[in-house]
C-alpha cells in the first residue's frame, strides 16, 4: 500500500497494510473507547490509571487513521451518562482531557488533524471549556483528518437539542415544517455536515451502542472485539476495516 500522505511516523511494519484496499477506505469511522475500567481491575490497578493507559491506545488509532487516510474519527469520550460515576473518577476524566489537550495539541495541529468537540461543552467545568475552545481554534483550518470527541454526549439528548433548535426556528416562522426532511433534520445535530459513520467499533465485548450517535448509525456497520481498550491499537483498526471490507452494505436494497 502506497501513502498518500506523510503523518506522524512510518507506518508500523508488523500491521497488515498489504490486505487493505486503500481506495476503500471508511470515511468515517466511529468508535466506543470501552474497557479501561476492566483492564485496570486485571492488572490490580485503580479505574484511572486504566484511562490513563486508554489515553496512550488513542494516540496509535490517531496515527493509523490519518496513515490510512481515514476522513473523520469520533470518539466516545464522555457520555451524559457517565457524571453517574464516582466524583474522583469523573475529575479524573476531566484532568485527563485537559491534559491531553494540552500535550497534544501542537503535534496533532502539525500532522494537519483537526479536532472538533460533539456534546453539550457548556456543561463541561471551565477548564476543559478554554481547552477544547483553544484546539478547536488551532486546528480548525486544517485539513487532514477530523477528530470529533464525544463530550458530555448523549445520542437521545442531541435528538432533543436538534427537536428544540427546528421548534424555535418553527416558531419564529424561519422554517416550514413540511420542509423539514432527514436532511434538515441532520443539520441541527452536532454531527452537522459530517457524513454518517461507515463503521463503528466497540472493544471490550460489550454489544451494545450506549447512546452514541443513535440518529447517525442508521446504517453503519458495527464491528465488536472482546479487546480492552487500552490494548487497541492500529492493527486491531486495520483488522476491523479488512472486515467492514467484505461486507455488502446494500441500506436496505438489493444488489
Ligand atoms: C470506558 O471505559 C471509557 C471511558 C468512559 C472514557 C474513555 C476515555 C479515554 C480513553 C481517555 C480520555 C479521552 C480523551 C479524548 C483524552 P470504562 O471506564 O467504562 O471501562 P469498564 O467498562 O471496563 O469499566
Amino acid at each position: 500500500m502506497k501513502f498518500i500522505r506523510n503523518m506522524f511516523t512510518k507506518p508500523h511494519a508488523e500491521y497488515d497494510f498489504e490486505n487493505i484496499d486503500i481506495t476503500r477506505i471508511p470515511e468515517h469511522v466511529a468508535i466506543i473507547m470501552d474497557g479501561n475500567g476492566r483492564w485496570a481491575k486485571k492488572r490490580g490497578l485503580p479505574r484511572t490509571a486504566g484511562h490513563k493507559a486508554g489515553v496512550e491506545a488513542l494516540r496509535d488509532i490517531i496515527r493509523t487513521s490519518s496513515q490510512l487516510g481515514i476522513k473523520y474519527l469520533s470518539l466516545y469520550a464522555f457520555s451524559t451518562e457517565n457524571w453517574k460515576r464516582p466524583e474522583d473518577e469523573v475529575n479524573a476524566l476531566m484532568q485527563l482531557l485537559v491534559m491531553y489537550l494540552r500535550k497534544e495539541v501542537q503535534e496533532l495541529h502539525k500532522n494537519n488533524v483537526k479536532i472538533n468537540i460533539i456534546g453539550d461543552i457548556d456543561g463541561l467545568p471551565k477548564s476543559a471549556q478554554e481547552e477544547i475552545h483553544s484546539a478547536f481554534e488551532l486546528t480548525q483550518n486544517n485539513q487532514g483528518l477530523i477528530v470529533n470527541i464525544a463530550l458530555n454526549y448523549g445520542g437521545r439528548s442531541e435528538i432533543i437539542h436538534a427537536i428544540k433548535a427546528l421548534a424555535r426556528k418553527v416558531k419564529n416562522n424561519e422554517l416550514e415544517i413540511e420542509s423539514i426532511d432527514e436532511e434538515i433534520f441532520s443539520g441541527f445535530l452536532y454531527t452537522a455536515g459530517i457524513p454518517d459513520p461507515d463503521l463503528l467499533i466497540r472493544p471490550s465485548g460489550e454489544l451494545r451502542v450506549s447512546n452514541f450517535l443513535l440518529w447517525q448509525i442508521a446504517y453503519s456497520e458495527f464491528w465488536f472485539s472482546n479487546i480492552y481498550w487500552p490494548d487497541f491499537s492500529g492493527k486491531h483498526l486495520m483488522k476491523a476495516i479488512i472486515d467492514y471490507q467484505k461486507r455488502d452494505r446494500r441500506y436496505g436494497g438489493v444488489k
